[in-house]
This record gives C-alpha cells, structure tokens and sequence, in this order.
C-alpha cells in the first residue's frame, strides 16, 4: 500500500491532450508550466515585444520596465539587496561559465566537489589545463552529502572560490552550505553556488547561505521557459569581464559597461523568456516554496519507499533521514543498463525519465554506476501526484520481475 499522499494541489492548467505520459523528468526541466507562463509570453511578447532599454519610445521604456519588475521580484527571490545585480543570461551554465571565468584565473586555487555538473566541473577543468589553477575535489559520503568541514579544510593562502552546487541533480541531497558560505565570508573567499535544481523548491537566499554568486536557470522549479536564467552577485563581487558587446546605452563608449546590470549583460535580452520566468516565479511564490517542497517530498518518500521494497532494485544515495533534500531520486534495476529500463518504462508504461550520466560524471564514479552507463533519475514536479507515482512503482516491479534470474544485459 502506498502512504497516503495528496493529489497534486497546484493543477491548475490543462495538461495538453496529446501528453498522456507520465512526465518524471522534472530535474531536466518542468513540463508542463503552470498557465500563465505560455499566457503571458505570449500576450507580453505580442504587445511589447520591442527591444528593452534601446530606445526612448513608449512600448520600449514599457518592456524596460518589465525586465526590471522581473529583476526585482527575482532578486527578492534571492534575497538580494539591489535588483540590478540580478543579471540575465541564457540558463546557469552560461552564469556559471561568466562567474568562473570571470572569478578564476592563473595563480588561484578553488574547491570543487564530486557532486558538481558539467557546467561547473568542465569551466574549472578548463581553468584547470589551461591555466594552472589548483583546484580541490571535496567528495561525499554514502548519503550524498558533502562535509562542510572538509570543504574548509581544504582552504589554502591562494583560494579563490568555492564552486558548489546546492542540491544534487543526481541524487537530490541538499547541501548544508551555510557553513561554508559563512567561512568563506570570513576570509573574503568566492561562493559561487549553482541553484540550478534548488531554485523554485527550497529557499535560496545569499546571505543565509554566505554565497557570492547565485546562478540559476528558469526552466526547471521557477517554471519558466528554456533559455533565460541568470545570477546575483552580491555587492561588492566585481566578476572580471569574459565577454563583451551592445547595451542598448552609452554606445559611444569603447568597453563595455563595467556597472551592473550591464557589466554581465551581452546583447538583446530574451524578452518573452523573461516573461515566461515573472510568471513562473510568481506562480512559485504564490504556492509557496513550502508548499511545493512539502508536495513533492511527500511524493519522493512513496517512491523511495515503493522503490527501495522491490527485489532487485539498487537505490543510489536514498538513505532516509540526513539532511535536507528534493523529490530527485537515482536507481538501477539489477542486471539491466539505465538506458534499457529507460526505454522500457517508456515503451511499456508511458513513463518519461531520464538515463545516464545525467551530466555529472563524477557522481557515478563514486557510485560506480559510471561502469554501467549510469542510472535511471526520476525528477518529481509539482503536477505529478500519487496515481503517477504508483504507475512508476508498478512499473519498475515489472521490470525488475521481468529480469530475475534473466542475463545480464551490458551495452558496448
Ligand atoms: C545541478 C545542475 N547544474 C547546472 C545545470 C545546467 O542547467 P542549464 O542546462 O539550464 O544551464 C543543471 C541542469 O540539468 C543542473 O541540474
């Protein structure tokens, strides 16, 4: 029997007719939005889809003031002091590269961890060959937390920054980072924290995390469209120019901007992205991020505990109790590859997940999943309610019935 969980409370759109999945893949990116993000990137698109900032027309000084409206009730979101420090790029991987390579360079030495996505671990990588940075790898312990205290031990005279992400995308454990942020404030040291699957599920604030940098992405839990996030830089942070280009203002100048929001801002903003991330962000805060968390992890807990009683079923970094986590959860059914169950629950069952490395390479190293081409996550959204996840469990049962006593089936 499953533990009684309630229906999704927040269905308030029409799931499209043609989507008879079940959607699990929420840490890729949420699917559907919630109503009003397609409603009003489209209706601002059409009535002021001009250029923000560039011109002093009045549909122009309209759309400006939009994007600002989103800034502030983004750097709200974040906990920040001043909107025009929120800063708009094309996701976090294009956040965290300007944050990186703009933080990092030659002489410096920066503390990483085996939890990290490839946009974080490939930048320091790069910095890594490419300039000699020194760089520190901080592992995590079996119930896919990293020690705060071994990431501080590992500071140096020449640290430059922490580079870390806030909840795992592979295994969905939130990291304790205030006690890192808080050492690394002390000794004027960076955080750079990616918030890519924290943000829209559990609170981001910068200063009761001690980050420097928050980078975010709006398609997943802010429910926004693809292709707009951005980052806060908290005062003071100056990131070094990587790139540079139109404002939209004080052309004549040879270099770009160097003051915020124009110092981190390249070209035409993605005006109906923006519209789609207001709407979605304010959708979160209406819910409420308590709410949403609450849903989702009283759904994560039935999966876990649905998952965890079938033979022949491995559950990567699921350990009940620890600390703080998101409705993320990794497995492999014995003797098959993730990307066969994958197919399977798709083919069979009509369930959406995702297989794989899942962009974090280092995660399944030290799970071992890495020999087998890594594991089958479903990502939990606020739409998915209890039917979808008994589905998911009868399914998986199936498929690990199915393979019992079956050859072991690897790919090449
Ligand atoms: C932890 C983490 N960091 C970074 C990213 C990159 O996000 P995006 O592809 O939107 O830049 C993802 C996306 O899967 C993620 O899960």
């Amino acid at each position: 029997m499953m533990a009684d969980v309630p229906e999704s409370p927040f269905l308030n759109l029409a799931i499209p007719p043609h989507v008879k999945m079940i959607y699990l893949d929420h840490g890729a990116t949420s699917f559907p939005k919630p109503q009003e993000v397609y409603e009003l990137m489209d209706t601002f698109y059409r009535r002021a889809g001009v250029n923000p900032g560039r011109s002093g027309f009045d549909l122009c000084l309209e759309a400006g003031s939009f994007v600002d409206e989103t800034r502030r009730l983004l750097c709200a979101f974040f906990g920040g002091t001043d909107p025009n420090r929120l800063v708009f790029g094309h996701n976090s991987t294009d956040a965290l590269n300007l944050a990186i390579f703009g933080l990092i360079g030659k002489g410096d030495h920066v503390v990483t961890t085996h939890l990290e996505h490839n946009s974080c671990l490939r930048p320091i990588r790069t910095l890594q060959e490419d300039e000699g940075v020194e760089v520190d790898w901080v592992d995590f312990d079996d119930a896919g937390y990293v020690d705060p205290g071994e990431v501080v031990h590992r500071f140096k005279k020449n640290t430059r920054a922490v580079v870390m992400n806030h909840a795992s995308n592979v295994i969905g454990t939130v990291q304790d980072v205030a006690p890192i942020g808080n050492a690394c404030r002390e000794r004027g040291i960076h955080l750079v924290l990616d918030a890519s699957q924290s943000a829209g599920v559990v609170p981001v604030k910068m200063d009761d995390l001690g980050a420097d940098v928050v980078c975010f992405t709006g398609h997943k839990s802010l429910m926004g469209p693809m292709g707009v996030g951005g980052m806060y830089v908290r005062e003071g942070v100056e990131i070094r120019q990587t790139r540079a280009g139109g404002t939209g203002v004080e052309s004549a100048r040879r270099r770009h901007l160097e003051r915020y929001p124009y110092r981190m801002e390249y070209g035409t903003p993605n005006l109906p992205g923006i519209a789609g991330l207001n709407a979605g962000v304010k959708w979160v805060n209406r819910l409420g991020l308590g709410a949403i968390h609450a849903h989702e992890m009283a759904l994560w807990k039935t999966l876990r505990d649905g998952l965890s009683a079938i033979e022949g079923v491995t559950l990567h970094g699921q350990e009940p109790g620890g600390g703080e986590r998101i409705g993320v959860l990794s497995f492999n059914v014995d003797g098959l590859e993730a990307m066969d169950t994958g197919t399977m629950l798709d083919v069979d069952s009509n369930i959406a997940c995702r297989t794989g490395l899942h962009c974090a390479p280092m995660v399944h190293r030290h799970l071992g999943t890495d020999e087998i081409h890594g594991s089958v996550r479903f990502g939990i959204g606020p739409f998915n309610d209890r039917e979808h996840i008994e589905k998911a469990v009868s399914a998986v049962a199936e498929i690990a019935a199915s393979r019992r006593g079956g050859p072991v089936c690897t790919r090449v």
